[in-house]
């Protein structure tokens, strides 16, 4: 019978046995798949596993504390950080279309990975956070893209890396067992899906670093209002997007000229499709008013009523 006790004693066997005296790199993203393959992984060959972690400056406020903090202090975890913010908005100057900003990142991202891993020496394995879904679905293109973005897909080909993928036979839910078995906090095998592109693709247009300093800050308003309300359960994702437009408004006697932010929350079950989450008014009044009233910049706060289909979950 299938236990998380009895997959994570099966793999941790398993790992050692594939991994022998090898040494293994991985990219960690602070979602759930790529922190559980990491803490097992941990779990089998200790200190023999380096794990990664790209800021590219297109993170939620307080994500990369989160991670440093649990791997490290929570979990032991060799954990290299590498700050990477300047370089990606440099190579992001200009870039308005919404596929040319995934396709940036994407390579930078694998660009900055293989950088920071050819600095540890001898390696042998490339850890990665695939899912059981992932394996079926990995034909389809969409697929493959989206997961590229995420765990690191498009390998550098002289690193020679073979791949060790623990969670691949599992689907989510049964990740997020392990995760628990495991220790992980639950904050961590909650967490909501976020893009590797970040707020990237949430700034609408050209990324700059004031629009990413109102999103990141709005964004941080909306998801603590939806945890103090108690509903972060009960939504997929929830999320802002900073509109490239300015409106008009009046704060105090002043008249205000500046940007709208949109509030996206959605239920789901697995993204393909989504129905907007029907927050309750006042809590929607809240969130507007501390946006509005604490992000400086933004001066109007709309609610995305747009299920998917015929919407898509982001807006880029
Ligand atoms: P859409 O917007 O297509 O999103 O309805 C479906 C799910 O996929 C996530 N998403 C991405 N994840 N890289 C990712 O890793 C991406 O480029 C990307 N685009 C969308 C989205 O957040 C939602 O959960």
């Amino acid at each position: 019978d299938w236990t998380p006790a009895s997959f994570i004693a099966g793999q941790i066997e398993e790992i050692r046995k594939i991994v022998g005296n090898g040494r293994v790199v991985g990219a960690l993203s602070g979602g759930v798949d790529s922190t559980v393959a990491a803490t097992l992984v941990h779990r089998a060959i200790g200190e023999r596993l380096t794990c990664i972690f790209v800021d590219h400056g297109l993170l939620r406020k307080g994500e990369r504390e989160e991670v440093e903090w649990t791997m490290r202090e929570r979990l032991g975890v060799k954990l290299i950080t590498v700050e990477a913010g300047e370089r990606f908005l440099a190579k992001l100057s200009g870039v308005t279309d919404p596929e040319e900003k995934r396709k940036i990142i994407g390579h930078e991202f694998i660009r900055v990975f293989e950088e920071e891993a050819s600095r540890l020496g001898e390696l042998d394995f490339l850890l990665q956070g695939t899912l059981y879904p992932d394996v079926i679905e990995s034909g389809t293109p969409t697929a493959a893209v989206i997961k590229s973005h995420h765990n690191v897909g498009g390998l550098p080909e002289d690193l020679k890396l073979r791949l060790l993928e623990p969670l691949r036979w599992l689907f989510k839910d049964e990740v997020r067992r392990v995760g628990l078995e495991l220790g992980l906090p639950e904050e961590i095998i909650w967490r909501q899906p976020f893009p590797g592109p970040g707020l990237a693709v949430r700034v609408l247009g050209e990324v700059t670093p004031e629009k990413l300093a109102m999103v990141r800050e709005a964004d941080y308003i909306l998801r603590t209002e939806i945890r103090r309300a108690g509903l972060e359960r009960e939504i997929w994702q929830c999320f802002a997007v900073l509109l490239p437009v300015r409106s008009v408004g009046v704060m105090g006697d002043e008249r205000t000229y500046a940007h709208p932010v949109v509030i996206r929350a959605v239920t789901s079950e697995d993204a393909m499709t989504a129905d907007w989450a029907r927050l309750p008014h006042d809590l929607l009044e809240r969130i507007a008013g501390r946006i509005v009233g604490e992000v400086p910049g933004i001066n109007r706060v709309l609610y995305d009523i747009t299920s998917k289909p015929p919407g898509t979950i982001e807006w880029e």
